[in-house]
């Protein structure tokens, strides 16, 4: 199995590109389930969960060709299956999002529920009862959602918790369902627009995405269209904070910088100098150690859940204490117990962590538990004195591309090794 052995101590600096958001592609790709004719999606990040959701639409019969830009054109039009696997879904919760574009476009889906994961339980009702709601009739048997339809009916559903997934598996259902859809209480991610953006380039009717209440007028047929995804704003924030870490000087390119409002301030906040164009952002230390910070996860335009693993290991180092409260899952600390392990001065209390920053940590050999977790080790690694070995990468394989040749070009000493 791939390690990552990492010296820390140096600052990150110099420039990196960003890739294509993980979570926007995933819910693009599903929805290029819903067009009678081939979509071809550009920005496509060369990431496992990708590779993951490709081999679901595969084995349905749709045909996929990727260039290797990791441009990928997709036709739907040979679909024979409607089936999503426990053996899939197992490895990538995101696999729900095929659901909605089955039962809105076939009429049938089948699709193994996901279960719970190690950041929390996870449940999708609220995916389920909005499909009810238009006209889908599901059952639950054998770990799967069976479900079938005639046309959907547009209706006017009120979610009663904010979800990003379940937004956009309703979403993608209303845009061919019979009538108006009204979704109240919708995600205001800035994946939630791009997937709409990509449905109204197909032809939907899609007013308010970005907001929190979303109006969708059904139509019968949707196009397939070139789209290119928009680049990932937890990508960008996490090489952000890497040099914020380590009293270093970055330029972040080909990001969208409004899409991380909230956590600029809070960088801000701790002491670094940020800079901003369009389409990129400087994040400057002057070599000085960041100022701890508090921070509160909610839903977007918040601070995202996302990059509360990050914020804590910038706080571990940090001057002074901050306290990190994470709102959206119930079990999103499992990096605190490894980064102990390497000094870190912290405790948990509820569904907070209460952070002493150290002047060093030390490395050591770590354990990756879930994708944003191992992001933070690796965090911590590069600001750390001496060797980290952060074991079970295969977690940050599926969300960050290329991710050690990016930080080896920001001068890090990192590389991967195989057991
Ligand atoms: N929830 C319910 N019922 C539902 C759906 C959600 O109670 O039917 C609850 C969840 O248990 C959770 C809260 O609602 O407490 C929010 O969960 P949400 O549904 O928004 O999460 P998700 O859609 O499964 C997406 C991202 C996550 C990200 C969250 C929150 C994708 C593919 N995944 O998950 O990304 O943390 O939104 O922003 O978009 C990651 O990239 O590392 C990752 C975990």
């Amino acid at each position: 199995m791939d390690e990552l052995v990492i010296r820390g101590g140096g600052p990150l600096e110099g420039k990196v590109r960003i890739s294509g958001a993980k979570n926007a592609v995933l819910p693009i790709l599903s929805a290029t389930l819903l067009a009678d004719s081939a979509s071809l999606i550009r920005n496509v990040p060369h990431l496992n969960d990708v590779t993951t959701m490709m081999a679901l639409l595969g084995r349905m019969g749709v045909q996929l060709t990727v260039s290797d830009k990791m441009e990928i054109e997709i036709d739907p039009t040979m679909i024979n299956d409607y089936m999503a696997a426990y053996e899939l879904v197992r490895t990538m919760r995101a696999s729900i999002l095929v659901l909605g574009p089955l039962l809105a476009r076939y009429g049938r889906a089948e699709v193994s529920l996901p279960g719970g994961c190690a950041i929390g339980s996870r449940p999708v009702n609220i995916h389920i009862d909005g499909l009810r709601a238009m006209g889908a009739e599901i059952v639950i048997e054998g770990g799967y959602i069976r479900a079938r339809c005639g046309r959907l009916r547009g209706t006017r559903l009120v979610m009663d918790t904010v979800t990003v997934t379940g937004t956009e598996n309703l979403l993608m259902a209303a845009t061919l369902a019979k009538g108006e859809t009204i979704l109240e209480n919708a995600a205001r991610e800035p994946e939630v627009v791009d997937l709409a953006n990509y449905l109204s380039a197909m032809g939907a009717q899609i007013e308010g995405a970005g907001t929190d209440t979303i109006r969708v007028q059904g139509v019968d047929r949707l196009k397939g269209c070139p789209y290119s995804v928009v680049p990932d704003r937890i990508e960008t924030g996490t090489f952000l904070v890497g040099a914020a870490m380590t009293g270093g000087r970055i330029l972040v390119q080909d990001t969208c910088p409004h899409t991380l409002d909230a956590v600029l301030l809070k960088l801000q906040e701790a002491g670094c100098h940020i800079n901003t164009g369009e389409d990129w952002i400087e994040l400057i230390t002057n070599g000085n150690r960041p100022k701890a910070v508090n921070v509160r996860t909610a839903p977007y335009p918040a601070f995202p859940t996302d990059m509360q693993a990050q914020f804590t290991v910038l706080n571990a180092v940090a001057e002074g204490a901050g306290a990190i409260t994470e709102t959206v899952f119930e079990n999103r600390f499992m990096h605190v117990n490894e980064l102990q392990r390497m000094g870190a001065d912290m405790r948990i209390e509820g569904n907070t962590v209460f952070i002493k920053g150290v002047e060093k940590l030390t490395g050591a050999p770590v354990m990756a538990t879930d994708l944003r977790a191992s992001a933070s080790l690796i965090l911590a690694a590069l600001a750390a004195e001496g060797e980290t070995v952060v074991r079970r990468i295969y977690h940050i394989d599926r969300g960050y591309e290329r991710i050690e040749e990016k930080f080896h070009q920001l001068g890090a000493d990192i590389r991967r090794t195989t057991d």
